[in-house]
């Protein structure tokens, strides 16, 4: 066995043998072992937060049309289970409510804030849904949109941010001189992880969240680099890694 295991993050759940962001996902992700669940919000138009990952319905759904035009009560109607296959028919877009409700605190969530949060004040009713269900300690949010997190920081101190970023557009000594605000993890690509990449952002103070990790050998080099969790779409494989380590 390793010392210090990384954590294994279900990338929309186990998107890789369920349909992504859907509560079926998140219970396989769970049965399969994994320690943290990522998953992608948006707002809706009455103003209530949906696990999603795009700005649209049209690609994992039986519907069409955006997200945030349209109702809680018109998205509850769309099948998002049968695209990935029959035997997911009847699964419903989730609520993050719901999801909360599902998932014990104890697997951590990282929620992805999509679109403009900032803007569409998804960042204030996700720190009122949070309060609400006392769930501050047990997520890590996560965006592109790096001001809608310190803006999240700022609402809500003690909630942990994780600042998402593509290859080459971060390293970690950038990171500390963008930071406004205390930041717990960077979530960059996997390319750009090196053991080297490892240690520095380690310096900083920061931990690595790599994405998205799926094959064997990617993997293996991510286990070796050193890195703190592992966001994959199959996290069974992970696991089965992890307990012949
Ligand atoms: O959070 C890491 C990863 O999920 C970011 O990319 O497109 O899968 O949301 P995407
Ligand atoms: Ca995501």
């Amino acid at each position: 066995m390793l010392k210090q295991q990384p954590l294994i993050i279900a990338h929309r759940g186990a998107k890789g043998e369920a349909p992504e962001n859907t509560l079926a996902a998140f219970k396989l992700g769970m049965d399969q072992g994994c320690d943290a669940i990522e998953l992608d919000i948006h707002l809706t138009s009455d103003r209530h937060i949906v696990v999603i990952h795009d700005a649209t319905v049209d690609r994992t759904s039986t519907g069409s049309g955006e997200v945030q035009a349209m109702t809680l009560a018109e998205l509850k109607k769309l099948d998002t289970g049968i695209w990935f296959s029959e035997a997911f028919a009847g699964e419903e877009i989730p609520t993050l409510a719901e999801v909360l409700e599902l998932v014990p605190p104890k697997i951590m969530i990282n929620i992805e804030m999509k679109g403009t949060p900032g803007e569409t004040g998804l960042v204030q009713v996700l720190v009122d849904l949070l309060r609400e269900k006392q769930r501050i300690d047990s997520v890590v949010v996560s965006s592109f949109d790096h001001a809608a997190l310190y803006k999240l920081k700022e609402l809500e101190p003690s909630l942990r941010i994780g600042l998402l970023y593509m290859k080459e557009r971060l390293s970690p000594a950038d990171v500390k001189r963008e930071a406004l605000a205390e930041i717990f993890s960077l979530h960059p690509h996997r390319e750009w992880i090196t053991p080297e990449y490892v240690a520095e952002a380690l310096e900083q103070g920061w931990i690595l969240y790599p994405w998205t990790v799926n094959e064997e050998d990617q993997l293996r080099e991510m286990l070796s680099a050193g890195v703190a969790g592992m966001i994959t779409d199959y996290p069974g494989r992970l696991r089965r890694m992890l307990d012949h380590a």
